[in-house]
């Protein structure tokens, strides 16, 4: 179905991606703060958020014509609830206005119960590449604890099937839980490597604001592992995936090289992206400035606003000291950091003696060429921005 990409990428754009909502899950899980709802509160029909996406993208397609698209990620929400034939559409739909790179990673996050086989079959043929199932646990009474609808064995098999279907797969594993002690971890996180994924997205359980866990928390009825627990229990996720070969990238996301998630990567990097759907966000350059948008978040408002002026954005201007701190910030989540060079063509510009003060503190790698944080420094990043952009 999909062109070879012919469009010509100019030299001073940044690589171009599309992220793209879907707002829908099957139960809302009471950790997570993301902009979802319950399914059966979807009453629009395929063809009306069809023609909202499409209407969507045409209009930042309008602002940012330059492609192709070297990226997709339908994100949620669970968009393994998305109809496969709206998935091709709007696949389609970004192939027509940009092109898509002729090796565009398209991913899709799924829920293990809401993508049985043959739905993943038709999303493959949709163009769907690269899976990712969020499994949050592989012990069944953790996953009754987070409110899972699905058991450990049955995470296992979709994961299986992902693996058989999509050229690559990954999952998401959710620890630093009450009560979670280093040995279980180690017993469950050995589980999840001897599965041999490449690429795993490791995080640890935080406490949102307006979540049921966190009003748990409030009434003494839940506690989080404290600081010293949490920092044993990262640095045995690190150990057990680097001896396993899955190395940290970034923060939370652990891969063996060929399987890094080329999207996240190319975000962190500075890379653009279009954020499509309900509440996405979005990073795109314009006359030669990051600007943000962010769609409205009301499933029925954003249709609605689709429908009669071709967009739910909301577009600013990010100032130059904004767009230079989310660039340091978003660099130094990666392991390998971001070369000052690449920084420096982004507008980030600082005093070269706070950057060898944090060095010398051991958060920063003494590199000269590169701000990279050490393992300490990655947990501790707002203090060296403002450390460092002082
Ligand atoms: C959009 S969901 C993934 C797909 C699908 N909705 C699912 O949950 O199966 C993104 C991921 O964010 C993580 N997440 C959400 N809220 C979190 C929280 N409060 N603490 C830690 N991880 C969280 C979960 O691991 C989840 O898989
Ligand atoms: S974790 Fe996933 S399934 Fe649960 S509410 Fe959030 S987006 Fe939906």
């Amino acid at each position: 179905m999909r062109q070879a990409a012919q469009s010509v990428e100019a030299d001073n754009m940044p690589p171009l991606g599309i992220y793209l909502h879907w707002p829908f899950c099957s139960a809302i899980c009471p950790y997570c703060d993301f902009n979802v709802y319950a399914a059966h509160k979807n009453t629009a029909d395929p063809q009306d958020w069809l023609a909202a996406y499409r209407a969507e993208l045409t209009y930042a397609h309008g602002l940012r014509p330059v492609g192709p698209v070297h990226s997709v990620f339908f994100g949620g929400g669970t968009p393994s609830l998305m109809p496969a034939e709206l998935v091709g559409d709007i696949l389609n739909h970004i192939d027509a206005l940009w092109g898509l790179a002729v090796h565009a990673e398209i991913s899709l996050e799924a829920n293990p119960v809401s993508a049985p086989a043959p739905h993943m079959h038709k999303l493959r043929q949709a163009g769907i590449t690269r899976l990712s199932l969020g499994v949050q646990a592989f012990d069944d009474a953790a996953l009754r604890f987070l409110g899972r609808t699905h058991s450990a064995d049955e995470a296992r098999r979709a994961f299986d099937a992902a693996r058989a279907i999509f050229d690559r797969a990954s999952f998401d594993l959710i620890y630093a839980r009450p009560d979670q002690s280093l040995d279980d971890w180690q017993k469950e996180l050995s589980a999840a490597l001897a599965l041999a994924p490449q690429h795993m997205s490791l995080y640890q359980l935080t406490l949102e604001p307006e979540t049921p866990f966190h009003a748990r928390a409030r009434h003494g009825k839940l506690a989080l592992p404290d600081e010293e627990v949490a920092a044993d229990l990262f640095e045995l996720t690190q150990s057990l995936c680097t001896a396993a070969g899955l190395p940290a990238y970034e923060i939370s996301n652990h891969a063996a090289p060929a399987h890094i998630c080329r999207h996240n990567q190319a975000i962190w990097q500075g890379g653009d992206y279009a954020g499509i759907g309900p509440g996405a966000h979005g990073r795109l350059t314009l006359d030669g400035k990051k600007h943000a948008s962010l769609a409205l978040r009301q499933p029925q408002e954003w249709l609605t606003a689709c429908r009669e002026k071709g967009h739910g954005w909301e577009l600013n201007k990010l100032s130059d000291a904004e767009a230079a701190e989310e660039a340091v910030m978003l660099g130094l989540r990666l392991t390998d950091g971001r070369p000052l060079a690449a920084l420096a063509a982004q507008g980030v510009s600082f005093d070269k003696a706070h950057l060898v003060a944090l060095q010398e503190d051991g958060l920063l790698m003494a590199r000269d060429d590169c701000l990279q944080a050490s393992d300490k420094g990655r947990l501790l990043l707002d203090y060296i921005i403002g450390r460092l952009l002082a």
